[in-house]
């Protein structure tokens, strides 16, 4: 089969669409010919070496995928050859074929094109996973997001307003701002050129927020502690802005506050399918319906994953980057 290999030229990472081995699958897994991937943060760390897959995982990068299935494990039951799926990866979607278990399987609504299919699992079962499981958020609270027009963002900001919570962000650019507003954020605060703290502590009337989902890191840790509120939560899922900060134990001690940090690749596979279950049973039938709408930014071909790459690495996309196959 083909596959993206990762080369490296005068330190860059090269993605080149090459023939790689096949692979087989497990009794409780099937065989998926994949129609589209997409593009996640973590894809860019791995092709620089810095984010090795988990043990047992593909080498190749990847972490969601939509298409067709191809073959079916001896111990599966309730999956044909060419239903349509699409399920979360702990690696192997750059590729024309991927093995996934069967319980991490999502049917695709017949009308859905494997482009939506492939924006939909990393970053909403990541925004799901935090906000209500982590994060534990009540409709009568309010959320801070940060980076609120990027894939997890969006998704957050959506799941969050659903259940009626107000939901404030911060964002990079006016553009970015503008869609997080339309998508029901209720303050929008550009982080290059205001501090998101004096802005939350002003809008909330000085009673700051209850839930922060944060994947910036350590320049935030301050400021974050500073505008949660008693009993509040920071669910840390990134280090885009690095991971050393400044702490005070006297916000932590004085308001109660719980620090949670949360990885989704690497759960064990038995919570990754309770997640992937409950948000089946909760919030995926209003994604079916257009309630809730994956934000897709654009689309490559495979073989452009590279640009695509750099196009994510210079914070342009705002939501989902879908890298198609052929056929
Ligand atoms: N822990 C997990 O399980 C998990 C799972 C999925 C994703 N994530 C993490 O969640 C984050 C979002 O992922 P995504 O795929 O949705 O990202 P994305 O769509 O590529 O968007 C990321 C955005 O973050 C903003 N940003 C970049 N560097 C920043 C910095 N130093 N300070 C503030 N904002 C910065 C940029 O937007 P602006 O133009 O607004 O600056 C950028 O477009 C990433 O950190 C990713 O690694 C974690």
């Amino acid at each position: 089969m083909k596959a993206i290999v990762v080369h490296s030229e005068a330190d860059k990472p090269v993605l080149k669409w090459e023939t790689v081995a096949d692979i087989g699958y497990e009794p409780h897994e099937v065989l998926v010919n994949v129609r589209a991937t997409a593009v996640n943060r973590a894809d860019l760390s791995q092709a620089r070496g810095h984010y090795p897959p988990p043990p047992g995982a593909s080498e190749i990068l990847g972490l969601e995928m939509a298409g067709e299935i191809a073959a079916i494990g001896d111990a599966v039951d309730g999956w044909a050859i060419g239903d349509r799926v699409c399920a979360l990866l702990p690696g192997g979607g750059y590729a024309e074929q991927a093995a996934a278990p069967a319980d991490m399987l999502v049917r695709m609504p017949d009308d859905w094109s494997f482009i939506t299919g492939a924006a939909v699992m990393e970053v909403w079962l990541t925004a799901f996973s935090n906000l209500f499981m982590e994060g534990d958020l009540k409709p009568d609270e309010t959320i801070l997001i940060h980076a609120g027009a990027s894939g997890v963002g969006t998704s957050a900001i959506q799941l969050a307003r659903h259940i009626g919570a107000a939901v404030y962000v911060t964002a990079g650019s006016e553009r970015k701002l503008a869609r997080c507003r339309e998508l029901g954020a209720s303050l929008a605060v550009n982080y290059k050129e205001a501090d998101f703290s004096t802005a939350v502590m002003e809008t909330s009337g000085g009673r700051g927020v209850d839930l922060i989902l944060d994947p910036v890191g350590g320049p935030y840790l301050l400021q974050n502690l500073r505008v949660l509120r008693a009993g509040g939560r920071l669910v840390n899922i990134g280090l885009l802005g690095g991971t050393k900060g400044e702490m005070d134990m006297g916000l932590v001690l004085g308001k109660s506050l719980r620090l949670i940090g949360s990885r989704l690749r690497s759960k064990p596979l038995s919570q990754k399918i309770g997640i992937t279950r409950d948000f089946e049973k909760t919030f995926w039938p209003l994604l079916v319906s257009g309630v809730l709408k994956p934000e897709i930014d654009s689309v490559y071909s495979i073989t452009e994953a590279r640009a695509a790459h750099e196009y994510v690495a210079r914070n342009q996309n705002l939501g989902k980057v879908i890298l198609k196959l052929d056929g």
